[in-house]
């Protein structure tokens, strides 16, 4: 008899939607398959429904904040009970945008200059800094959201507006803006999986650019890179993965500019739709998206 699969979806952050998406499909691929599946909320009935059909594996499909940064895995840790992708400490260090970026710049990876801005600490002369520091145009950024979520880029002019509108996160990040291309990375455990670049035909890759079709954003693969810059971005990811503890799949988000990469993040639930960039990938190696969801529920029961 197959095994039953406990497939964690939904959840309060903003990306919701997506993640709900991610969990119907990997159901319908696992069902399809033999599995047993239940799906649940990250809710109140958790344990319960845990507790009721007693599943093998958790497959955590919940993305951003309470799915993606360290809260749920440390309630799944108490089950005893395998889940998949990354585990407490290197989610909630992958998610935190400010301690990933110290990370990376211990570690000699490349990642765009920034500085952090709290809306309690009045910084009046905040142009001034980033004249001086990063200059315009700068992105903005909240510290732990995905999908591109208030993620803004700001001009001397729109600045002050937007930071308005942010007002909520208490915390922020400044960057420097890295135009050039925009290239993702996988990482499967061990393997390098592979690269993708994407083409907005939108300002910058923005929610709608990220998951509106009519958006019409570009995916190129294979990327067109010479091979020493395709192995320098993947092994960039590669270190991330590693420095990090992430486990399973995660994938890195780059900027590509002057022969130059610019890491921007690693994600360590990454969207597992069909049309998600990580299958994409996968596919592009002759991984199929059955065996990318199979090798993740194996991937679950190994220790790092
Ligand atoms: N410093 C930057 N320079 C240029 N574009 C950026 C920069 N930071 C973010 N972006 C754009 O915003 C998108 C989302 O930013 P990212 O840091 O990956 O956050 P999220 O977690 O929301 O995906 C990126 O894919 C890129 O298109
Ligand atoms: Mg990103």
């Amino acid at each position: 008899m197959k095994k039953k699969i406990l497939i964690l979806s939904g959840g309060i952050s903003k990306e919701r939607l997506i993640s709900l998406d991610t969990g119907l499909q990997v159901a319908k691929e696992l069902k399809k398959n033999g599995y047993k599946i239940k799906i649940s909320e990250p809710d109140n009935n958790l344990e319960k429904n845990i507790k009721k059909f007693k599943p093998a594996i958790i497959f955590n499909a919940l993305h951003g904040q309470f799915g993606e940064d360290g809260y749920i895995q440390t309630i799944l840790e108490q089950f005893k009970i395998p889940y998949t992708h990354s585990g407490v400490i290197a989610s909630s260090i992958a998610m935190d945008k400010e301690v990933s970026k110290k990370i990376f710049i211990k570690n000699k990876i490349n990642t765009p200059k920034y500085i952090k801005y709290s809306f309690d600490k009045k910084k009046l002369d905040l142009i001034k800094i980033i004249d001086k520091k990063l200059k315009f145009p700068v992105v903005v950024k909240p510290l732990n959201e995905g999908s591109s979520v208030s993620v803004y880029i700001c001009t001397k002019k729109n600045i002050s507006r937007i930071l308005n509108s942010m007002k909520n996160y208490k915390q922020i990040m400044i960057e420097e803006f890295i135009g050039g291309r925009e290239i993702q990375v996988a990482i499967m455990g061990n393997k390098k999986l592979g690269a993708i670049e994407l083409k907005p035909k939108r300002k910058f890759y923005d929610y709608q650019a990220k998951y509106n079709t009519n958006a019409k954003t570009q995916h190129l693969i294979p990327i067109d890179l010479p091979k020493n810059k395709l192995d320098q971005v993947m092994n960039m990811a590669f270190k991330a993965h590693k420095i990090i503890g992430c486990k399973g799949v995660t994938r890195s988000d780059f900027k590509f500019l002057k022969n130059k990469f610019y890491l921007l993040e690693i994600n360590t639930q990454p969207g597992m739709t069909k049309l998600s960039l990580v299958p994409e990938i996968a596919a592009h190696q002759g991984i199929s998206f059955k065996n990318l969801i199979e090798w993740i529920l194996k991937d679950a029961s190994t220790k790092k």
